[in-house]
Order: structure tokens, then C-alpha cells, then sequence
């Protein structure tokens, strides 16, 4: 019925409508809220981030005789690892087997390149689940998404240390990639190096240093219509992470970002009540293959989709 090629600059338009279209019909019918508002040119976000970070790196499944698109994926091939980027169905399409294909050819060619494939996904979303769980991938961290309104007068920092905090510069890109490979196990350089270039003037990255001018984290955020999160970001330490999280949600005074924290870090997840952040859903990490051990907290996103 269907045929897998990758995506087009001509597709991209019916990509971004198959994005909010799909993923707005499982938030609107499941949790009655929208994921993306704006129209469907909001998600043009993830072509072009995507495209100009991983080029050629969307697959697409086309019906053979209406050519219509009806799922696509993106993915995300790193020096450690395959991240798998968002999947999205056409609803009229679903449980025909679209996602499982795609899903195939992405498994294979991480298998060819004998690196896992991880991924982050709904843990309020059987569909998404199922369709991991059945290919394999095992689930290795939980994580709360938090909401915050941040006051337009920003979050009164002086329950944080933020004497440490600084905005990152280009310089600092392969210290950040050195990092998260010591904590993490994964490495993913130039994708720091692109946030702080911030061409499209959407991104922001906050670094952290201890007292001998290490790094000891780093929290990026983004601001655009098709998405305002805090992510990805990495810390040795609770205290570390909140003074991050602090200064990146008084980048986005009178905005209501949202970010993922980890559920066992307890003291983050109070530090983060603290400040009037409520839990809006929860996420699973999941990975096929190798998962590294974490030394210390990570913060993932959706764009870009980092696992
Ligand atoms: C999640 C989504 C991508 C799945 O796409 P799909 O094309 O319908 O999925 P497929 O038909 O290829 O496969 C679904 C698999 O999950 C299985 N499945 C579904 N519900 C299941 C359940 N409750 N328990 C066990 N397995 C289940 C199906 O049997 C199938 O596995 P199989 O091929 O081995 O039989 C689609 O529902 C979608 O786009 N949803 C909205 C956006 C979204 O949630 N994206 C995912 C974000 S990570």
C-alpha cells in the first residue's frame, strides 16, 4: 500500500501538516489539550532544525497510487549513538503497519552501524509505547514533564546559587559534548555548537561552572511557536541542575515553557514545586541495545528530540 523513501524539501510542507495534525488528534482525543497551536506551519520547526542538523535523515512512507504522505520519522545519527526523532501516523492510516516500517528501516540502520537507538516517548500514550515495546526497546528512565508560568517580572532567583551561571559561548561546545559523555555515556558536539550559534535566534544555552572554572552543566532552551522547552541539558548535581533551570525559565519571562525532569531526583523535583512548577505528563527514555549508566541528571527534549 505504502512505499518508504526519504523526505524531500517539497514534502516538507505536508510533513509539518502530518506533524500537527497526527500529534494534535492523539493530545486533543486522549488529554484534551492541543500539543501545537498556530497551524500546521509551526512544525516546519522540525524540518528545518532537522534538515540542517541531520540532512537526509527523515523517512517517509507515501501511499503508491495518491502519493499522499502517510507517516514520517525523523532520526538522529550521533558519534555514540541513533536518537529517533518525532513519528508521526496519518490517523486514517493508523495500525495498518506505517510506524512499524518505519520504525524497521531505522532499527536496521542502527543495527548497521552497531550503535543502540534511543528515544524518548509518552508514558501516557499506549500506541507510541506498544509500538517500542514490541520492537524491543526497554525502558531506562521516567521522567516528569513540569510546566511553569514564569511571572513577567521572571522567577526570584535568590533561593539558587546562580553566582555560577553564565550564557555559553561557541568555545564551549566541546567542553558541554565532553560532559555529557561523562555522565550520560553519549556524546552529540556539534549539536551544542549549533544551539549556540543560534542562527534563527529561537535557542539559548546557560553553562554552569564550579569553583576552578569546570563545567558542571548546561541547560539549552528554545523559544518558538512550534515549541518552548527547556532541554537538552546535563548537570553533575540537583543544586546545579535547579540554578540552570532558574536562569533558563528567566529567559522566557511571561512564557509557560515546559521541561523534563528526572522522577528520581527527588531533590530537584522539590526544588522545582518550589517554585510553582506542576507535573503536565511523563515520559520514558527507551533504548534498543547498549544503555550507558548516568552519573549525574539529564534533561531531555522533543526538539531536538534527544534521547
Ligand atoms: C504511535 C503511532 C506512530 C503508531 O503508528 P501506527 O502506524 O498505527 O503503528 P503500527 O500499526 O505500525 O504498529 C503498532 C504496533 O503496536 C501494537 N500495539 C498497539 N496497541 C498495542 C497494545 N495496547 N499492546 C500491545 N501492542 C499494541 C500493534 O499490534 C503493532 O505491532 P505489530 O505490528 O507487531 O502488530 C500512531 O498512533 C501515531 O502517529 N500517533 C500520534 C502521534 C504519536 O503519538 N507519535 C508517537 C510519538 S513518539
Amino acid at each position: 500500500m505504502f512505499s518508504l523513501s526519504t523526505m524531500k524539501k517539497e514534502d516538507w510542507p505536508e510533513v509539518a501538516n502530518l506533524i500537527y495534525l497526527s500529534t494534535n488528534h492523539w493530545y486533543e482525543t486522549k488529554q484534551g489539550v492541543s500539543a501545537f497551536k498556530g497551524g500546521p506551519g509551526v512544525c516546519l520547526l522540525f524540518c528545518q532544525v532537522y534538515e540542517d542538523l541531520d540532512p537526509d535523515c527523515c523517512l517517509v512512507a507515501k501511499h503508491n497510487e495518491t502519493g499522499m504522505i502517510l507517516g514520517s520519522c525523523f532520526y538522529h545519527p550521533r558519534e555514540t549513538h541513533v536518537s529517533l526523532g518525532i513519528m508521526n501516523v496519518h490517523p486514517n492510516y493508523f495500525g495498518a503497519g506505517v510506524a512499524g516500517a518505519l520504525l524497521n528501516e531505522i532499527i536496521d540502520f542502527s543495527k548497521q552501524r552497531k550503535q543502540a537507538l534511543r528515544l524518548v516517548s509518552s508514558a501516557l500514550n499506549l500506541d507510541s509505547y506498544s509500538l517500542y515495546n514490541r520492537k524491543g526497546f526497554v525502558p531506562t528512565a521516567i521522567y516528569q514533564d513540569m510546566i511553569l508560568p514564569v511571572p513577567s517580572n521572571g522567577i526570584d532567583p535568590s533561593a539558587f546559587d546562580l553566582s555560577r551561571v553564565r550564557d555559553a559561548t561557541i568555545d564551549d561546545a566541546p567542553a558541554m559534548a565532553a560532559l555529557e559523555l561523562a555522565i550520560s555515556g553519549i556524546s552529540r558536539g556539534e549539536d551544542y555548537a549549533y544551539f549556540i550559534k543560534n542562527d534563527q535566534d529561537i535557542w539559548h544555552v546557560s553553562i554552569s561552572e564550579d569553583e576552578n572554572g569546570e563545567l558542571n552543566g548546561f541547560l539549552v532552551s528554545i523559544h518558538h511557536p512550534g515549541s518552548n522547552m527547556l532541554g537538552p541539558g546535563i548537570s553533575r548535581d540537583a543544586t546545579t541542575c535547579s540554578s540552570l533551570i532558574v536562569a533558563e525559565l528567566n529567559q522566557h519571562k511571561g512564557r509557560s515553557p515546559v521541561f523534563l525532569v528526572p522522577a528520581d531526583q527527588r531533590d530537584l523535583v522539590d526544588a522545582m514545586y518550589s517554585i510553582g512548577a506542576k507535573n503536565c505528563e511523563l515520559h520514558f527514555s527507551q533504548v534498543l541495545g547498549q544503555s550507558p549508566d548516568i552519573n549525574g541528571i539529564v534533561m531531555p527534549t522533543f526538539m531536538p528530540e534527544t534521547g
